[in-house]
């Protein structure tokens, strides 16, 4: 109930899917909760909701490839909320399926806004916060194609590597300021990203796409939005203070 009580935390890409799991789980352990996203209908419903339950949560509409929109968001919530302690950076797109010999560079710039330019402009511009609060944790949403390859979304896969060294440089970087940052490495998610991802790729029958993307995994299921988010609780709390630069792959066994 109360693993982070007394902490503010910004979760991007709240509004849907696992980045909602998230928002929903810290609020549920006594964080205060910012949620950014484009989606503001979604975004606001689950605020208002984190609230009718007693938690503490506003929605501010941020893309995060946009710099100045992100600095003015997390400015605005740590004058709002007292500061800054955790920082979730979850939004990310899977973006065009070509592979190399075909994709364009405006395909291949716009994975990267959002994947990359994303988790740099909220890291950037959270980091004096963080510090200021004399310490934090910073979450970074890689993938299990963040650690293994796949024959397939080659501008996704780069963006998610890049996601999973950005998070070990970072972590050296700030540890002497008591800042860790660790990078999370979902296997597949049952969330609308997927599901239109399998749409995009042909399948007809979603259902039988979904059984078969979940057998890929050695404990024969794709995980739920909870797993993904207990993962993140877990190291904005205390309770992983010790651990900073590590890889937390959730992936029922696909990249054991
Ligand atoms: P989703 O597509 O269901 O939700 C993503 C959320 O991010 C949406 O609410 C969307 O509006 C928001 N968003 C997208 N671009 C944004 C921008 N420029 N600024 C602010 N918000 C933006 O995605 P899902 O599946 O929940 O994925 C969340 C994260 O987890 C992503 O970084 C994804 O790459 C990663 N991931 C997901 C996996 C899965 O199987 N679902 C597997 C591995 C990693």
């Amino acid at each position: 109930m109360d693993r982070v009580t007394g902490k503010t935390c910004i979760v991007t890409g709240a509004a849907l899917g696992i980045g909602r799991a998230c928002a929903e789980r810290l609020a549920e352990e006594g964080g205060a909760v910012a949620l950014f996203d484009l989606h503001d209908n979604e975004g606001e419903a689950v605020a208002a909701a984190i609230r009718e339950r007693g938690g503490r949560a506003r929605y501010w509409h941020v893309d995060v490839s946009d710099e100045p929109a992100v600095k003015r968001a997390i400015d605005d919530v740590a004058a709002e909320f007292g500061g800054v302690n955790v920082v979730v950076n979850n939004a990310g797109i899977s973006g065009s399926t070509k592979l190399t010999h075909e994709i364009t560079e405006a395909e291949w710039d716009k994975v990267q806004a959002v994947n990359v330019k994303g988790v740099l402009f909220c890291c950037k511009h959270a980091i004096p916060h963080l510090k200021a609060a004399g310490g934090g944790s910073i979450i970074n949403l890689s993938s299990i194609y963040g650690l293994v390859g796949a024959a397939d979304v080659p501008a996704y896969h780069a963006s998610k590597g890049a996601v999973r060294l950005m998070s070990k440089t970072d972590a050296l970087c700030y540890a002497a300021d008591r800042i860790r940052v660790n990078s999370v490495h979902p296997g597949y998610i049952w969330t609308p990203m997927v599901e239109n991802h399998l749409k995009a790729s042909g399948a007809t029958d979603i259902e039988a796409a979904r059984r078969d993307v979940g057998a890929l995994h050695p404990l024969g299921h794709m995980g739920d939005v909870d797993d993904i988010a207990w993962g993140v609780v877990y190291l904005a709390s205390d309770e992983s203070k010790f651990i900073t630069g590590a890889e937390l792959a959730i992936d029922g066994g696909y990249t054991a």
